[in-house]
């Protein structure tokens, strides 16, 4: 029972089952590298303290670069005897370089260790997750100034609604991930506290200096009390709800591109490489990447009500349930960021079919908005312009035919206020062109959005 770290105390080995399950290593030696970092720094200041000598600093920091050079060569051993990545580690040094490998823990706990490992890896990943959002917003913005000005239904209750263009429907994704870049940016400043000095839950009695090892480890600041330092895993509930807000909208985008496919719209075309086939059904090509998407939000949604379960009847201050704290984080993290390159390499592929999405558009007198806002620039009060357009909606049903095909004297029937130029507002480009404000879909507007995020991804 002597070879375990703590087998002090103990009369017989730990049982197999018992290691096997509470066991860590198998899923959290992918924090190595910040394990390493976090104990370089704390070694660094238990040496500027006096607590440990220049001769043991030198040693733990040669042991722990031919450990770095093990784990990165795939040469490292990890043990599940040793339970997770810290002890592995740990262990390693120790017959690496001996009495020094065994200083190292002075004054720490894997309390502490592990609270700080897995606040240096989400802030790796947080940058990562960030450097493809404005990856993916870039990729939009560019489908959208390519198709600034082609014109497709917009939908309410799936209902044709009035024209917008696909540039436009575009930029509202860009939008969507903006708001997820910022949030991932915000929450950053919280993961970036250092609990390290914690030790197990009420801090250490050796003159430990936290701020020096906070600095050296790029935090921005001291968790400021031992016991929250040591159980906070606020961020881990913030990052995973940020994750899924990110994954709710490429889940919508998904869906939008799974009907868009379907036979019944045809909006789009998807390169072949970007689909997958059927293994009975031969003329097959299905939608896959979006619908596994929208099937993988699914996920990181779970993941998150799970970690909000897990932390919600915790007692100051660590608890081994926290240990579940770090798969949710990782398949969370792995989730979202195989799903954004996907997205990055698929949407510069997406072909909107321009003369099927301007039929759709005729078949739901999209443009009938634009009849009753002319009607009321000639004079006539909104709603009974709207009662009047829906007069003319009735009867263009009956004469199956659009809006901008009815003859004049058929529309001045309905109101002596309508001349010859009410054409221009019955038109698909017409409806567009007068939505030009901030935020409306006419193309002048799509390209000049298109030009201040051209401007903001060069400042950033
Ligand atoms: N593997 C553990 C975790 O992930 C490390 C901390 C364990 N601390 C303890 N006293 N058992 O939470």
């Amino acid at each position: 029972a002597k070879n375990k770290a703590w087998s002090g105390r103990f009369s017989e080995p730990v049982a197999d089952f018992v290691l096997r399950y509470t066991a860590s290593v198998n899923f959290d030696k992918r924090m190595a590298k910040a394990d390493i970092n976090g104990s370089l720094a704390h070694a660094a200041m238990l040496e500027k303290a006096g607590v440990i000598s220049e001769q043991d600093l030198a040693d733990i920091r040669r042991g722990m670069k031919q450990i770095s050079e093990e784990i990165a060569a795939g040469k490292f051993e990890w043990q599940l005897a040793l339970e997770d990545v810290h002890l592995n580690i740990e262990a390693r040094l120790t017959s690496l370089i001996g009495d020094a490998g065994k200083r190292l823990h002075t004054g720490r706990s894997r309390n502490d260790q592990v609270a700080t490992d897995l606040r240096l890896y989400l802030r790796d990943e947080i940058d990562g997750i960030v450097a493809q959002l404005n990856e993916l917003q870039k990729v939009l913005v560019r489908v959208a100034e390519k198709e600034s000005d082609t014109v497709m239904p917009g939908f309410t209750h799936m209902q044709v609604a009035q024209p917008v263009t696909f540039g436009h429907h575009m930029l509202a994704y860009v939008e969507m991930f903006e708001r997820d870049h910022e949030r991932m940016l915000d929450l950053r400043h919280r993961v970036n506290r250092s609990p390290l000095g914690a030790a197990a839950l009420a801090g250490t009695t050796y003159p430990i200096d936290r701020e020096y090892t906070a600095e050296l480890l790029g935090f921005e600041g001291v968790m400021q009390n031992s016991l929250d330092a040591v159980s906070d895993r606020d961020y881990g509930v913030e990052f995973l709800a940020a994750a899924s807000l990110i994954m709710i909208h490429i889940s919508r985008l998904s869906e939008e591109l799974v009907y868009w496919m379907s036979q019944r719209f045809n909006f789009i075309h998807l390169p072949d490489r970007f689909t997958t086939g059927s293994s009975i059904m031969p003329q097959k090509k299905n939608p896959d990447v979006p619908e596994t998407s929208r099937g993988k939000a699914a996920r990181v949604i779970g993941e998150l009500c799970a970690f909000c379960v897990l932390l919600k009847g915790l007692p100051l201050a660590y608890n081994k349930d926290l240990q579940e704290d770090k798969e949710p984080i990782f398949d969370a993290i792995d989730t979202v960021r195989d799903t954004l390159h996907a997205f990055i390499e698929m949407m510069p592929g997406v072909e909107p079919q321009r003369d099927v999405l301007r039929e759709a558009c005729h078949a739901g007198y999209p443009t009938a908005t634009d009849l009753a806002d002319y009607l009321v620039r000639k004079g006539v009060p909104f709603r009974s312009a709207h009662d009047i357009v829906g007069q003319i909606v009735r009867a263009a049903v009956e004469m199956k035919c659009g809006l901008h095909e009815m003859p004049l004297e058929k529309l001045q029937s309905f109101s002596d206020k309508i001349g010859e130029d009410v054409y221009d507002s019955l038109t698909l480009e017409g409806a567009l062109k007068a939505r030009n404000h901030t935020g409306g879909t006419a193309p002048a507007q799509v390209l000049r959005q298109v030009g201040l995020w051209k401007d903001l991804f060069a400042r950033r």
